[in-house]
């Protein structure tokens, strides 16, 4: 047997080791890309996402429990991080911008399952944190979004393809 709450606590420790992967994931996009626009997103979302991690914590704590770094939220971005880590081909501005939109969504949807947990267990602090956190995900993502043509661009590039231009442009 189990509640709600105990269901809840375990959503936002979960919540808080993936923003952890994130952290470090996010370490090795800034590293690896050359795209200074790109760059300066990703560093302005690490900033973000240290800020969403004090946020969880915060909840965690408000419900007497400390983050464990359970072993289910690697696996959520581990194959993500896989890729990520594995920068040993090049494509790295294709893959960033892949692989970075891809975990901003597995976020979303982290968060919007949270914030109807918490609003079941009665914790509305904990649903305005899901809230606040994934509206700074579908900006992230948004951004990323923006820059598909760069990426492919960079992409070619990187592989050694030169003078590319695409037959249309959005
Ligand atoms: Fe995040």
């Amino acid at each position: 047997m189990t509640t709600v709450t105990e269901q809840l606590v375990k959503h936002i420790d979960e919540a808080y080791a993936m923003e952890q992967n994130v952290l470090r994931m996010l370490d090795r996009m800034i590293e690896t890309s050359e795209d200074p626009a790109m760059k300066q997103h990703l560093q302005q979302h690490k900033h973000e996402t240290e800020q969403q991690a004090v946020r969880l914590k915060t909840r965690l704590e408000a419900h007497d429990a400390s983050p464990s770094m359970v072993k289910e939220a690697t696996g959520i971005v581990g194959a993500l991080m896989k890729g990520v880590l594995d920068m040993a081909r090049g494509e790295k501005a294709g893959r960033n911008a892949r692989d970075g939109f891809a975990t901003e969504h597995m976020e979303i949807a982290s968060y919007e399952l949270l914030e109807r947990v918490a609003r079941r267990a009665g914790d509305e602090e904990t649903a305005q944190v899901a809230r606040v956190n994934r509206l700074e995900e579908e900006a992230m993502a948004e951004k990323i979004a923006q820059s598909w043509d760069k990426a492919a661009e960079l992409s070619l590039r990187e592989a050694g393809v030169e003078g590319t231009a695409p037959a249309t442009s959005s």
